[in-house]
């Protein structure tokens, strides 16, 4: 079933959610706030619930739209902002990141006379201050585009409240004026209050906040728009100090016993963001002595205990990112090889090993690879590295990686990655230095990979492929056992066929009434979705499936020039009837050739099954 089949309220978060809206809704204590006046106005049984998780899917309980003024959860998104425009050694001369201990808008600084973190209002002040040195006059119009771009749609100032703080912000007018006597601020002080004041006037909704809160869970990118906002530089400091210092001067509680990163408002909205996993928002403008919603409080505390999301409470298993290891010799590639090349592949399966791997990697995966690799070394030559199942890597596993991959090229090892996913970040940080590492390559499919290494095995024992060979007739497998005079009748039967490169032998669907003795040159057998099921050479049948089947099941492409000798089933079947124990030794080969072709699948699902 679709997903948005799915009414929402079926799936279990929603549930959970509902849970809670319906039990806090009857909370009624704190108070709404009202010392900027336009906030007193708000409707105390306004409760709304949005998670946006950070594939964009969104849940949405009570008063989710009702939209509110987001007040001091802009602090958190402006830090973010300047961070990225300004940089963080300006932003950190200027402001601190340790908790205050304080209420939001304490007029005290740290002993060196910066704020102490950009949570509280003289922190955050000072972070509107840069940017406003830098915007000038366009401050407030470049930072209500770039929050909308965390929102994913365009917001709006509510002039009333605006004009409210305004008029009765003169303690925030006092920490502005301290901040500029000590060179923290530098502009004119009512223009960055101007820009301060519209900034937390900004109207949002439950459902905003939850958008806003997931781009940053998901390194800064807007699940929703797929627009990278900030870099997860930004977002991984910005997450930090709202861990630290988001609420006031419960933060401390908050991190023991919530431990998720986040941040509230005196509007009565709460922003809380779990990295790669949701953005939760909440809005209810019954506020405590603190000025953190309730309800949101509740909802916050409720759903990490609940599913135990506390950052600290990890969970995995760094071994899980191995989903398959196999070498060579267990699952081949779905090149069919000669008998003597086949020998050589089962006699050398350990020189080719193949690790196919899955997940986001992390430290701790690529430490457990570099031990497992490491036990593979003995006789190792070629390593396969597939990566279609991996979404990213990590910095720090990349390190980790590249010094396990220049282990292996002092052991001789060559490298080969598959399936890294095309225009994704671990493309592009893998493309940055995998060209510079030798014996490293980049293979598109793990199939192909692992051709490449069975190749280069049967190349360095015998000194050459066998694929551009000609064969003569005695040589297929599926006339084994035929006496010259049978194989001199069947002879007489056979109809030379040329291809050229990129020709289609066979259709898929199209009435099977031959069958195919490759003479010389190469066929691919391929789904017409492309994927490849075999690739045979010279002493290989092909098509010899109509002995069974009435239509092709597959298309059958030359991938080189390419000689056969065509049997038409009509014509076999005047060859059974004069040779009739001719017959059945072609069709026990069948029999023999299918069984094979079992075993070597049952392998494949036995290798890949144990894990
Ligand atoms: O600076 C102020 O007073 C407000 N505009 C924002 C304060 C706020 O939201 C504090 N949060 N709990």
């Amino acid at each position: 079933m679709d997903e948005s089949q799915v009414s929402v309220a079926e799936l279990p978060l929603a549930r959970f959610l509902a849970r809670c809206h319906a039990e806090y809704s009857r909370d009624q204590s704190g108070e709404v706030a009202a010392y900027i006046p336009e906030l007193a106005l708000a409707d105390p049984a306004h409760f709304g619930i949005a998670v946006t998780t950070v594939d964009g899917y969104v849940y949405e309980i009570g008063d989710s739209t009702v939209e509110f003024t987001i007040q001091s959860i802009s602090k958190a998104f402006v830090f973010a902002l300047a961070l990225e425009t300004v940089g963080a050694e300006r932003v950190e001369s200027i402001v601190g990141v340790e908790p205050s201990g304080d209420a939001f808008n304490s007029i005290r600084l740290g002993s060196d006379n910066r704020p102490f973190n950009p949570m509280v209002n003289a922190g955050a002040i000072a972070c509107t201050g840069l940017i406003c040195e830098r915007e000038q006059d366009g401050a407030f119009d470049w930072l209500l585009q770039a929050l909308s771009r965390f929102a994913g749609r365009r917001l709006e100032v509510d002039e009333p409240t605006f004009r409210s703080e305004r008029e009765s912000g003169d303690r925030n007018r006092a920490i502005a004026y301290l901040l500029r006597n000590h060179g923290v601020l530098q502009g004119d002080v009512d223009q960055v209050l101007d820009v301060y004041f519209r900034q937390c006037a900004l109207r949002v909704s439950a459902r905003d906040l939850s958008v806003m809160a997931a781009t940053l869970a998901h390194k800064g990118r807007n699940p929703l728009t797929g627009e990278q906002v900030v870099s997860s530089y930004a977002v991984a400091r910005t997450l930090s100090v709202m861990t630290s210092s988001g609420m006031y001067d419960s933060a401390g509680r908050w991190v023991y016993r919530v431990g998720i990163s986040a941040k509230s408002g005196v509007g009565g909205g709460i922003v809380a963001s779990l990295p790669s996993q949701l953005g939760l928002g909440t809005y209810s403008p019954l506020i405590d002595d603190q000025g953190n919603s309730i309800r949101g409080l509740r909802t916050c505390e409720a759903l990490s205990t609940h599913f135990g999301l506390h950052m600290l409470n990890r969970v995995g298993d760094v071994r899980t990112c191995i989903a398959a290891s196999y070498d060579v010799g267990s699952v081949s590639s779905r090149r069919s090889r000669p008998p003597r090349e086949q020998a050589i592949l089962e006699a050398h399966h350990g020189e080719g090993a193949i690790l196919e791997l899955t997940g986001a990697l992390s430290f701790g995966n690529i430490e457990y690879l570099s031990r497992r690799i490491r036990n593979l070394r003995s006789g190792l030559r070629y390593l396969i590295l597939d990566l279609r199942r991996v979404p990213s890597v990590s910095e720090a596993s990349l390190r980790l990686l590249a010094d396990v991959l220049d282990d292996l090229a002092q052991g001789h090892v060559e490298v080969v990655f598959s399936g890294i996913p095309r225009g994704t970040p671990i493309e592009q940080s893998l493309s940055e230095w995998l060209p510079d590492r030798s014996g490293v390559r980049s293979i598109g499919l793990l199939d192909e990979a692992i051709e490449w290494a069975e190749d280069r095995i049967i190349h360095s024992e015998t000194g050459d492929l066998e694929l551009e060979r000609s064969t003569d007739l005695s040589e297929q497998e599926l006339l084994s056992g035929l006496d010259a005079a049978e194989m001199t009748a069947l002879a007489e039967l056979l109809v030379e066929r040329d291809y050229r490169t990129g020709e289609r032998l066979i259709s898929a669907g199209e009435p099977a009434a031959s069958l195919m003795f490759v003479a010389s040159g190469i066929v691919s057998v391929r789904l017409q979705s492309g994927v490849r099921l075999a690739t045979l050479s010279a002493g290989m049948a092909v098509g010899e499936m109509a002995l069974l089947e009435t239509a092709r099941s597959a298309d059958v492409w030359a991938d080189t020039k390419v000689a056969c000798l065509e049997l038409a089933l009509d014509a076999f079947a005047r060859f059974r009837a004069s040779h009739p124990r001719a017959g059945e030794r072609i069709m026990a080969n069948l029999a023999r050739l299918l069984a094979k072709r079992l075993i070597v699948a049952n392998n494949k699902i036995e290798v890949l099954a144990s894990y």
